[in-house]
């Protein structure tokens, strides 16, 4: 008796179909697994010998041979418990045969029979759609994780035996039904607001013009200055995701295990904010199947390295490539992935290593020689990827001690987003270009055309600066936002005065 099932596997953030074949031949009673399954895999014989067991189903004395295709394709995690139960029970008549073909089939086993979530979901569910299935059979805690793409049949299933019922009467179930862009519009948001922070008008401007124009960002200043809760309320000012970008964020989150339980949408900017012990791999990602890092779980978000300077400095370095391409790759013998990670970049440090450089009341203890070294290491290419750097110094007592509160989150993310429509309407003819920050030298050309008077002005900052092709294209970058923010047509002195005084580290140096 042979029977095949359809499953799939990820690759990446992406599924790739699987066949599940199972053959029940003469011998002893043996289950044998191949097609380059991993040791999760492996132990899915077990699994599905007392799943099927104990919810009743008699398992076959012979000898099981289950096939995973494409054989070259290599097989992790206990997914496949799932496929694999339901092909036994085909190949044993125990389930009707019709519809096997109809669906993709995905799950864990308990002993017991019962399902427990998977991680990738969203991907299948949407390869599903676009190899044609009809639909998906999931774990019930994975239903409205699934049911966010649209155009596809979700049934979520509690118990195995539940699953063989339906498939010997598919009238008994209606499938999981969810409305995902009514998700996003109901979703919570978060809790911190700009109307919390006192003062500090020159870090909450470059917070709006980082937020307008996706650019990278970092506050530099003592201990207690507030740069760590100012760089926190960025999402709280960026404009709200879209449908598309929603199932995109929620399909990186989906295949790295990190949706709550019973999730569906990712409906907010994700913020991640990873230790500065973090090391290479947890930040860009890796692993021997691929799995996606902070930047990535930062895409459409923020990723926030707060006390920049403690990261090591070799971690540091793998940024510097998504940041300019907007994504990683990484490569292994058998299979390369790509992961998208367009993220804005804030950071955070102290000043110098006793962290009072420059401060109004403390002194600061360091030598002349080691605060070099600290700026040193704060200098180079990375830093010339963050086009906003700015000084948040110590609140003043009267500052401190005021009841009043900040302007609130929605005020300024309505001009936020006011200055990106403005910018959409630029960009459309470029649908890869959705910022600012995004654009290109070749871009700059087209949309930065500078009077003379600008000009001469960007140029004596260039020369007084020593600033880069690089840094200089993005004092551009930030002026456009800039201007777009000032409801502006055209480039004036201004926007590219303001955003020169924004290269605060390259002027220090
Ligand atoms: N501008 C400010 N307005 C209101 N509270 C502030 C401000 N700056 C600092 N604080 C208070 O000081 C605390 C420490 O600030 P924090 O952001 O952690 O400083 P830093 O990261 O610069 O060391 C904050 O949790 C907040 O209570
Ligand atoms: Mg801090």
């Amino acid at each position: 008796m042979l029977s095949r099932i359809w499953s799939a596997a990820i690759v990446g953030i992406n599924a790739v179909k699987v066949g599940v074949e199972v053959d029940l031949s003469g011998g002893l009673p043996t289950i044998v697994v191949v097609g380059l399954p991993d040791t999760a895999v492996q132990e899915s014989r077990e699994r599905t010998r007392a799943a099927l067991k104990n919810s009743g189903f008699p398992f076959p004395t012979r000898k099981v041979v289950i096939n995973l295709t494409p054989a070259d394709l290599r097989k992790e995690g206990p997914s496949f418990d799932l496929p694999i139960s339901v092909g036994i029970l085909a190949a044993t008549e125990q389930v009707k045969p019709d519809l096997l073909d109809d669906f993709l089939f995905m799950g864990e086993l308990s002993l017991d029979g019962s399902l427990r979530p998977v991680t990738g979901v969203l991907a299948i569910a949407a390869a599903a759609r676009s190899l044609g299935f009809k639909g998906v059979i999931v774990p019930e805690d994975n239903a409205r994780e699934a049911a966010v793409v649209p155009a596809i049949a979700v049934y979520g299933f509690k118990h195995l035996s539940d699953i063989a019922d339906f498939l010997n009467d598919t009238t008994s179930r209606q499938p999981h039904q969810l409305d995902g862009k009514a998700e996003l519009a109901n979703g919570h948001a978060g809790a911190l607001d700009l109307r919390d922070v006192k003062g500090q008008a020159q870090a909450r401007r470059a917070l709006e013009i980082a937020a307008a124009g996706g650019h990278n960002l970092i506050f530099v200043g003592p201990p207690g200055s507030g740069k760590t809760m100012l760089a926190r309320r960025l999402p709280s000012i960026l404009p709200p995701l879209s449908f598309e970008e929603a199932l995109e964020v929620t399909r990186i989150h989906s295949v790295a295990g990190l949706l709550k339980e019973k999730g569906s949408l990712v409906t907010h900017r994700p913020f991640r904010s990873p230790h500065h012990s973090a090391s290479g791999p947890s930040l860009v990602g890796g692993g021997s199947f691929p799995k996606p890092g902070e930047i990535s779980l930062a895409h459409r978000g923020v990723l926030f390295l707060d006390e920049m300077t403690e990261f090591k400095r070799d971690v540091l370095e793998f940024l510097r490539q998504p940041l300019e391409d907007g994504y990683v790759t990484i490569t292994r013998t058998r299979q390369s992935v790509e992961f998208p990670a367009q993220f804005t970049l804030v950071a955070s440090t102290n000043p110098c290593p006793c962290g009072y450089y420059g401060d109004s009341v403390q002194p600061c203890t360091c030598s002349p020689r080691s605060r070099e070294q600290y700026w040193a290491r704060l200098s180079g290419p990375l830093m010339d990827r963050i086009d906003l750097q700015v000084v948040v110094g110590r609140l003043k007592p009267e500052e401190m001690t005021r009841i009043s509160e900040g302007e609130p989150s929605e005020k300024v993310r309505m001009r936020v987003e006011v200055a990106r429509d403005r910018t959409r309407d630029r960009l459309h003819s470029e649908p890869s270009l959705q910022c600012n920050a995004d654009m290109q030298s070749r871009h700059l050309r087209h949309w930065c055309p500078l009077d003379d008077a600008t000009q001469t002005l960007l140029e004596g900052a260039v020369r007084k600066l020593g600033l880069s092709a690089r840094a200089t294209d993005r004092i551009l970058k930030v002026a456009r936002t800039i201007a777009d923010l000032d409801n502006s047509d055209t480039l004036q002195a201004p926007h590219v005065a303001e955003a020169i005084q924004y290269r605060t580290i390259d002027r220090m140096q």
